[in-house]
């Protein structure tokens, strides 16, 4: 059995039966065991239905629901439906509506309208939680507890008194007294010093920019908010639903505003909902990135896939629709990344509401159509590949990522209004995907003593245990690859004594004189070819050789890309926005020190995972192609001995 006691990997998504008739629902189960379906999520937005008026429940539909599924083997993801308050609520409480940075009280009608501080908010949540707790926490169709829906979706971040008082307190924590917290934020610039706690404001729209410290502790009380929503949710069910694993759905791609590296250890098994960059041709790129991220956020256990979607969003300016068979290279993408269950929004496209337009398991066209044909299709095959279920996913290299880091590189007033953290993640990512290497995400401070590589794009905010855990990893053997842009500041967004860039300068043998940003559309060439952009630096070296110069530009003759060796190992260092073919021309170099051997004979566009014994080949190219494969393929059954044929936009996995 898995994680949330399912025999296979999980398949399913979002049910919403209170959209639909009774009558209905029948359909949607025998419907739902045709498909495969194990494992729906119920009640998400729920809450209005449990407890139509403050203090009244109505379970009875829910019951029967929960009924039925269980009667037909499927197992129950029950939400708490906190993420969507009834109207009844903000009525009551008017004070419990968020207030944007320019001081907007945001209307209600849509969802998570609720200040993430409003201890109206928290005693309600809690009453209904307990309620479902104590009605459903042993029902036999229960596998998982989902609490709330994508925590700080769209109410991260309040501006209201309520907040202001909230985070008096939270800083009053984590400063300790005022001279401490005075001399964190640096408050004597701009003659900024508070003589009370109670002077300070929450950072709302100022005639200029507002102190970055300031702004950083602001959004990390903000995320330790709405972790303590989910804390306070999930204590309940703890006590009322004993042995039920519970957790919520993470969204890594399009949150910026939660530490999820915090979140990890609060959740019983990690869940990640995931939407495609629709738009963007190389999408899958991204799709993979995020599922290694997810896997590292589980410590490399297995993790939920909560939702994608069938076909198109509704919510992005095109919402370009999956074409045929992208539906399964997106589902096993996750899965050979390390998802043990595969989920949707939705079930059952709604008729109604600000969501009928996005695509379903069971589209308004109903059966006959080829999304549920896919779907089908897709059920079958999952049942196939259970071997894949609770195999560790081999990573050859790590990568950096620092929620807080982000944060602080994209505050105001930095050296570049280019200066961008995913961006950069993204271009070193793309070209470790296009080497079918699998990457692991790490914290700054985490360990990275087991990969031969370890990329660090834009760390800008690097504390001294982060620096002192690269210095280690480097003398002890390691290869570390800096981008420009890092080791800049500490956690109270204060620069590092010294040269640029102060936390990094030993490991990486040098300092930077001055950066020197890019106009726009400026490009600079390097030595031995390559063009860059947005950013150079005007490095010295002080221990570190220059392995590409710059050949013109601001820079021109000083070091574009270095390499420090220092104790076993070697610092790389890219002061330059480098991306697509010079910077894999740079990144073979770096792999050849790092005795990292991308496969061979593998071509541009087909993604390869390994996941225990199996390899999972994806390709995501408009031809056939043949690897030389050898091993049984787990869907076909076929044997091959001489070479693996994987058509083109088909999955295969191999033994
Ligand atoms: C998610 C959300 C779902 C649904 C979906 C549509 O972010 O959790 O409830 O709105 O987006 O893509």
């Amino acid at each position: 059995m898995g994680p949330v006691g399912i025999s296979g990997i999980a398949y399913g998504g979002d049910y919403n039966p209170e959209q639909w008739p009774e009558h209905v629902w029948v359909e949607d189960v025998a419907l739902m065991r045709e498909a495969g379906v194990n494992l729906v999520s119920v009640g998400i937005f729920a809450w209005a239905l449990l407890e139509p008026t403050e203090g009244t429940f109505t379970f009875d539909w829910l019951d029967r629901v929960l009924d039925l599924l269980h009667g037909a083997g499927i197992r129950v993801d029950l939400a708490t439906p906190t993420a969507a308050p009834p109207a009844w609520f903000a009525h009551r409480h008017p004070g419990s509506r968020p207030v944007t940075r320019e001081g907007r009280v945001l209307g209600a009608g849509g969802r998570q309208g609720f200040c993430p501080n409003s201890a109206e908010y928290a005693r309600a949540a809690v009453r209904i939680t307990e309620e479902l707790g104590r009605r459903y926490g042993r029902h036999p169709a229960l596998a998982l507890w989902h609490v709330h829906n994508e925590f700080a979706g769209v109410n991260a971040h309040c501006y209201c008194d309520t907040c202001a008082a909230a985070f008096r307190g939270w800083l009053r924590e984590r400063h300790g007294d005022l001279d401490t917290l005075n001399a964190a934020w640096g408050t004597s610039f701009w003659g900024q010093r508070y003589g009370s706690f109670g002077q300070i404001e929450p950072p709302r729209v100022a005639g200029t920019a507002v102190n970055p410290a300031l702004q950083l502790d602001y959004l990390r009380f903000c995320s330790d908010a709405h972790l303590a929503n989910y804390q306070r949710e999930r204590d309940v069910l703890r006590a009322l639903s004993p042995g039920v694993p519970i957790t919520t759905n993470f969204q890594i791609a399009n949150c910026k505003w939660l530490d999820y590296w915090k979140w990890t250890t609060e959740v019983d098994i990690v869940a990640n909902d995931h939407y495609l960059q629709a738009e963007r041709l190389d999408n899958h790129i991204e799709l993979a990135m995020c599922a290694d991220l997810t896997r590292s956020l589980a410590g490399g256990a297995s993790w939920l896939l909560m939702e994608h979607s069938t076909s198109a969003v509704n919510w992005q300016a095109r919402n370009i629709a999956k074409r045929p068979r992208e539906l399964a290279r997106n589902s096993l993408a996750h899965v050979a990344r390390g998802a043990d269950g595969v989920m949707f929004f939705q079930w059952r496209a709604s008729a109604f509401g600000a969501e009928k337009f996005h695509s379903a398991m069971l589209p308004q066209g109903g059966t006959d159509t080829r999304i549920w044909r896919e779907v089908t299709e897709l059920g079958a095959n999952l049942a196939a590949l259970r071997d894949l279920r609770e195999c560790p996913v081999a990573a050859d290299v790590a990568m950096v990522w620092d929620w807080e880091s982000w944060w602080a590189l994209e505050l105001d007033w930095r050296p570049s209004i280019d200066l961008a953290y995913r961006e950069r993640v993204e271009a070193y990512y793309e070209q470790l995907w296009r080497a079918h290497l699998t990457v692991d995400f790490v914290h700054p401070e985490g360990d990275l003593g087991r990969y031969p590589l370890v990329v660090v794009p834009s760390l800008y905010l690097t504390t001294p245990a982060a620096a002192k855990n690269f210095g280690g990893y480097v003398d002890n053997g390691g290869t570390l690859l800096v981008s420009y842009f890092s080791g800049i500041v500490d956690g109270n967004d204060t620069i590092h004594p010294g040269a640029y860039p102060g936390a990094l300068r030993d490991v990486l043998g040098l300092t930077i004189e001055e950066f020197l940003p890019l106009r726009g559309g400026e490009l600079v060439q390097l030595d031995g070819g390559g063009l860059a952009d947005v950013w150079a630096e005007d490095v010295n070296l002080s221990g570190a050789a220059a392995l590409r110069r710059y050949a013109d530009g601001p820079a021109a003759g000083g070091p574009a890309v270095t390499r420090h060796r220092r104790g076993d190992g070697q610092a790389w260092y890219v002061s330059t926005r480098l991306s697509g073919p010079p910077l894999a021309s740079v990144l073979a170099e770096v792999y050849r020190d790092a005795g990292v051997t991308p496969p061979p004979g593998v071509p541009d566009g087909v993604e390869l995972v390994r996941r225990g014994e199996l390899t999972v080949v994806i390709n995501h190219r408009a031809d056939d192609v043949t690897l030389d494969l050898a091993g049984t393929e787990l869907l076909t059954g076929e044997r091959s001995v001489d070479g693996v044929h994987v058509p083109a936009g088909l999955v295969r996995v191999l033994r």
